[in-house]
């Protein structure tokens, strides 16, 4: 009897501690899904943001990844260093271009994979202050986003292609292809040194700044001669992190994505999702990442560029599926942002000036309203209006079905003129026929605003 019940009392012990590793064991930050919600409110809200790709990948201008696509040492690379000097560089035109397009976040890459960093770090000397430039580019781009209200973000690479104590893996540029090379390439490397290093350039960061409202962690790739949450210290990086900027959000590339509060939102790289991505049932928030073009670091002979109407496609999908969107500008060497780039920003932000508030606040519509032919539709649940975004024109008239008993008030959103109907009959009586005019209004995608009972 005693025997038995040790025995039941020694397997509730182990049942329990195994519910907690599946829950909340390795748990970062103890919050309820309403007090997250509340901590992301600005970043779901705002839907739109931009990213920069800088550093000395700017001067070769082929790719951010060049010196790994090239196999370059880092004696071939530091003429990139060496000549470092964006004398155009003017973060308030960056500030100003993104806020006109109608962005309201901005995440600059304070070190990418080649391992240069932005910022004056004390824990380098590879460094924008010790180029011939010579100044803390964080520093001023920090203080042109706030002084235009745009909340600050950075991106900070965990991979690093310079770093003497940064092992080589299958995605440096210096990679191998026998166990035996990366041993011998490999000795005298040692990954606790660079992950001290890693975590105290991340304090520096999150310290130095002031309030920081995104980091976004890039990337992991766990597996054979990969690395994963172990290299980087994921757990004890990001405990840091919260500690240190409460409120701050949090990408999902640490290698986290089992481990409650490991991540704050998913991050699909350069593709529309089929529909609002889900992890155990819930939907979660979103970002998509993409580029203007097909690389994210300046690339001057990159001729792949997307049109207005796509990237504005693009913009209102994803929160027509609950998500935000974050476009990449990659700057060239001078500083300024390529001319395709502001091109492409200034018609953006034409259409958001009048059309912004099927952004803004807006998420996914309620599966009772059936999107027409060619559109797309986003819903903003405080002021109850659904908008309609007519990808493309139709000919003066529009069916809405089912919507009869739900709609108070239609108009075109860029000049609030009213836009007529009437009920179907019969078996139609729910539906509604929309009078738009024949012409296409001089807007790029014309938005209908539903007011709803
Ligand atoms: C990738 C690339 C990188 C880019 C990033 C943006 O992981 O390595 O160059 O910075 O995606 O999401």
């Amino acid at each position: 009897m005693r025997n038995n019940l040790k025995i039941k009392m020694i397997t509730m012990l182990f049942l329990a501690l195994f519910a907690m590793q599946g829950t909340g064991f390795a748990q970062l930050k103890a919050e309820t899904s309403e007090q997250k919600a509340k901590r992301m409110s600005w970043w779901t809200e705002a839907r739109f943001g931009m990213f920069i790709h800088w550093g000395l990948y700017a001067l070769p201008a082929r790719h951010e990844w060049v010196k790994n696509n090239e196999r370059l040492t880092n004696e071939q690379y530091q003429k990139y260093f060496d000549n470092f000097n964006p004398d155009l560089y003017n973060p308030k035109e960056w500030a100003r271009m993104a806020k006109e397009a109608g962005m309201k976040y901005v995440v600059l890459t304070a070190k990418h994979h080649e391992g240069f960093c932005l910022f004056d770090s004390k824990f380098t000397d590879y460094k924008a202050t010790n180029t011939p430039f010579g100044k803390d580019i964080i520093r001023e781009y920090v203080d042109a986003l706030r002084a235009e209200g745009l909340k600050v973000g950075f991106y900070y690479s965990l991979i690093d292609w310079h770093h003497p104590d940064y092992t080589i893996d299958s995605n440096h540029p210096q990679r191998q292809t026998t166990d035996s090379a990366y041993v011998r390439l490999n000795k005298g490397r040692d990954m606790a040194k660079y992950r001290e290093y890693l975590k105290n350039q991340v304090r520096e960061l999150l310290t130095n700044y002031g309030e920081i409202s995104v980091i976004w962690f890039d990337f992991s790739f766990p597996g054979k001669n990969g690395k994963g949450r172990d290299d980087w210290g994921s757990i004890d990086l990001l405990k840091m992190v919260r500690t240190l900027q409460p409120g701050i959000i949090i990408d999902d590339r640490l290698d986290l994505k089992d481990v409650d509060g490991g991540w704050d939102f998913e991050s699909p790289e350069q593709y529309k999702v089929e529909k609002w991505p889900e992890r155990n049932g819930q939907k979660v928030n979103w970002e998509t990442c993409q580029t203007f073009s097909g690389s994210w670091g300046y690339y001057r002979d990159e001729n792949t560029w997307k049109s207005t109407p796509q990237l504005l496609e693009l913009l209102i999908e994803s929160v027509s599926k609950g998500g935000n969107l974050l476009l990449n500008v990659g700057p060239t060497a001078r500083g300024v942002f390529d001319y395709r780039a502001q091109d492409r920003l200034k018609s953006m932000g034409e259409w958001m000036k009048y059309n912004n508030r099927s952004i803004y606040g807006c998420t996914e519509a309620p599966a009772e309203f059936v999107a027409p032919d060619n559109t797309l539709l986003t819903y903003n649940a405080k002021t109850n209006r659904l908008y309609i975004h007519l990808l493309s024109y139709p000919m003066g008239n529009l069916k809405l079905k089912n919507m009869g008993d739900k709609v108070k008030y239609i108009q075109f959103l860029h000049d609030a003129s009213e836009i007529k109907y009437r009920a179907g009959r019969d078996e139609e009586k729910n539906n509604l026929n929309l009078s738009l005019p024949v012409q296409k209004p001089p807007v790029e995608i014309p938005v209908l605003e539903v007011i709803l009972k």
